[in-house]
């Protein structure tokens, strides 16, 4: 049903990608060998990455980043990364960029390369359509002192193409509220504010959220929401974007299968919600899969995917012009 519905081939908006997290392993492996680093410990025999859980995830995550060093290297990985996005339908991505691994949280050093980084995803998007805007994310389980450093880097680039500033990371360490003074200069650069919550924390995690951070628009994930019906009518009525990733959900162990994760529960009683991949090689995801997971699990059809898309459009953190531009792309498409 999946793929004669078509739904793999529609033109998809995707809303939350961490950009580290999207390097393919083949990718991480070729840089290991260039540098002449030993990553052998985070590949599994298959050559994936292997991990046991989540905080083992977050680390394997951070590892395969030790390779990632220069600007032309991250440059190299928005290429290969907007590649991917393009084969997969997908016409406008933000990703999550992390001055922690790209200059240590040094504002002159995170210019460099968040140059690289812009140039290579402008020179994607001449090629293959698809375009890209950034959201810089601090670290929770690094703290608040190393979340002020990365919200300074966030709000010296702010503009038309560093767009966002989010938090990912352990939800287990610290509360929402510790990282408000970072939220508060992000949003005051202009930036608009998206912040990890309701994946591994349950439904208080995203109240903190809503209550301890001004201005949050989106939320990573959030699906945990789910469980205080409370909640769940507060974020339909507040319009909060829910970023969903299921995915990642599964692959991660939240959900046994699609077909229990929330999200289509959360869409029925009128909450935002949006579909990306997260970390897509983690996970073994792509875009196209979400879509097929998704129209298997649910039955959702073309129509109900370009609708969530549109949310995703009306909820993408640009400028007018790029919105209206990929409105027109989504409704353009055969639906
Ligand atoms: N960083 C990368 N992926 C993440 C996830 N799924 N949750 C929290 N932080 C992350
Ligand atoms: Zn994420």
């Amino acid at each position: 049903m999946t793929e004669e519905n078509g739904v793999a081939d529609l033109p998809k908006i995707e809303l939350h990608l961490h950009l580290e997290g999207a390097a393919p392993p083949d990718f991480i492996r070729r840089l290991a060998q260039e540098k002449g680093v030993n990553l052998a410990r985070i590949f599994g025999e298959d050559g994936t990455y292997a991990y046991r859980d989540f905080v083992h995830f977050l680390d394997v995550y951070e590892a395969a980043t030790e390779v990632l060093k220069t600007p032309e290297d991250f440059a190299r990985l928005t290429t290969a990364v907007l590649e991917e996005s393009a084969r997969n339908g997908v016409i406008y991505t933000e990703a999550f960029l992390s001055p922690d691994f790209c200059g240590g949280r040094d504002v002159g050093a995170w210019r460099e390369y968040l140059h690289a980084i812009r140039e290579a995803a402008e020179a994607a998007e001449r090629q293959h359509g698809v375009t890209m805007r950034g959201i810089v994310t601090c670290i929770r389980h690094f703290g608040p002192d190393k979340a002020r450093e990365t919200a300074l880097c966030a709000a010296e680039t702010a503009g038309d193409w560093l767009t966002g500033f989010g938090m990912g990371g352990d939800e287990a360490k610290g509360r929402q509220g510790d990282f408000a003074y970072s939220f508060d200069m992000a949003r005051e650069a202009g930036l608009r504010l998206t912040t990890h919550a309701g994946e591994w924390g349950g439904p208080d995690s995203v109240r903190q959220a809503l209550t301890e951070l001004r201005g949050i628009e989106r939320l990573g994930h959030g699906v945990r929401a789910i469980e205080d019906p409370r909640l769940v009518e507060e974020l339909a009525e507040a319009g909060t974007v829910l970023e969903c990733c299921p995915g990642s959900n599964v692959k991660l162990g939240l959900y046994p299968s699609v077909a229990k994760h929330p999200i289509e529960r959360l869409r029925a009683a009128g909450v935002k919600v949006t579909v990306s991949t997260d970390d897509p090689p983690f996970f073994h995801a792509t875009m196209r899969r979400e879509y097929e997971d998704l129209s298997r699990a649910f039955g959702w059809d073309a129509e109900v995917l370009t609708e969530l898309n549109e949310t995703a459009a009306e909820a993408a953190f640009c400028d007018a012009e790029t919105r209206a531009r990929l409105k027109q792309r989504l409704r353009a498409a055969p639906a």
